[in-house]
């Protein structure tokens, strides 16, 4: 019987941040008697900046509270720089989706034959699965414009987690349902044949999407933690020109499975595996491991390096740590057609 364990405080936030909470307070009141003006009200609210390095989900909470629904609405006035970016379907899939992992959907999707899919990763670190193949260049540029003209536009923008300072939260600037779409179709179910043990029907439902950005002048690095996700993809973006700034995993510990390290290594990859081990990013390496894995960003000593993460959950930011048995897991079938996404035709 599967087991269900809130991941407390963390998993409340990703919750409690993606609700749009319509107070009104005096600089919204004034927006809503001038719908046009949000941009403008938006650009005069002074931020409380982001200080803590940890444990500051809800640093500056009471603001962004206040001032969600004008925020909400000030994005929208904004409008996107590269509009492909904000609606999941074919155009979507055929300008970021690589053609590996469009064909690597289908043959799992139509064929029932996962080997294509499985091919686009190597297992760098035991229980750590990177590709350099699922996004196209198209996807890391347009995304990385986005990010400067979100980030240029005025808005007041809050930290990406409680550990990072600075970045975007993808969800918050209206990205939220393609990347909810991109999950369904191809995220999710490539997380469940990674990790069959830990991904279920019902444990992947949900996403939190932010970047981060490690640059000299703000975060160099992030201390060792755990993720408030069940499985986390992590796609570099860039731009390159960084240097140190590598990922560190620790074998497991503390995260619902573990495994002695004298017997974890013979265990089959998409199993109980979490390893040790370092990994260099490059613009385009996209990560998948679980959220329990844990790991560290080590110093950036040069440069900027910006990477957008998407944190999967279930219903209400609960996160799956006990693993299912081999006969609870997901076939190939179900992973694969679970959605509406699922029917496009990629
Ligand atoms: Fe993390």
């Amino acid at each position: 019987m599967g087991l269900w364990v809130s991941k407390g405080i963390l998993a409340t936030w990703v919750v409690w941040s993606s609700i749009v909470v319509g107070v009104n307070s005096g600089a919204s009141s004034r927006a809503s008697k001038n719908p046009p003006f949000a941009l403008e009200a938006a650009r005069e609210l002074v931020a409380p900046k982001p200080t803590l390095r940890e444990k500051a989900e809800f640093e500056g909470g009471g603001f962004w509270e206040e001032h969600d629904d004008l925020l909400t609405r000030a994005w929208q006035e904004l409008g996107p720089r590269h509009g492909d970016l904000y609606k999941y379907g074919h155009t979507f899939e055929k300008r970021y989706l690589s053609k590996a992992l469009r064909r690597a959907a289908r043959d799992a999707r139509e064929g029932g034959n996962e080997t294509s899919a499985r091919d686009l990763f190597k297992e760098v670190v035991p229980g750590v699965f990177a590709s350099e193949e699922l996004f196209t260049q198209e996807f890391l540029n347009d995304l990385l414009e986005e990010l400067e003209h979100v980030q240029g536009s005025g808005i007041p923008m809050r930290r990406p987690n409680g550990m990072n300072r600075y970045g975007v939260i993808l969800d918050h600037v209206g990205l939220e349902s393609s990347i909810q779409g991109l999950v369904e179709a191809s995220v999710r179910p490539l997380a469940s044949m990674l990790f069959p043990e830990l991904v279920g029907v019902e444990d992947a439902d949900e996403h939190f999407a932010f970047t981060v950005q490690y640059d000299t002048a703000g975060d160099t690095e992030l201390a060792k933690h755990g993720d408030a996700s069940v499985v986390t993809l992590n796609l570099c973006l860039g731009r390159p020109g960084w240097t140190g700034g590598d990922l560190r995993f620790f074998e497991s510990g503390g995260s619902g499975f573990h495994v002695g390290s004298s017997v974890f290594k013979a265990l089959p990859r998409g199993n109980a595996s979490a390893g040790s081990g370092d990994l260099s990013f490059r613009p385009g390496l996209a990560v998948l491991h679980r959220g329990q894995h844990k790991h560290q960003a080590l110093p950036l000593v040069d440069g900027v390096r910006t990477n957008a993460i998407v944190w999967l959950m279930g219903k209400h930011g609960v996160v799956r740590v006990a693993p299912y048995a081999e006969h609870e897991q997901l076939s190939v079938y179900e992973r694969w057609h679970r959605t509406s996404a699922n029917a496009l035709e990629l």
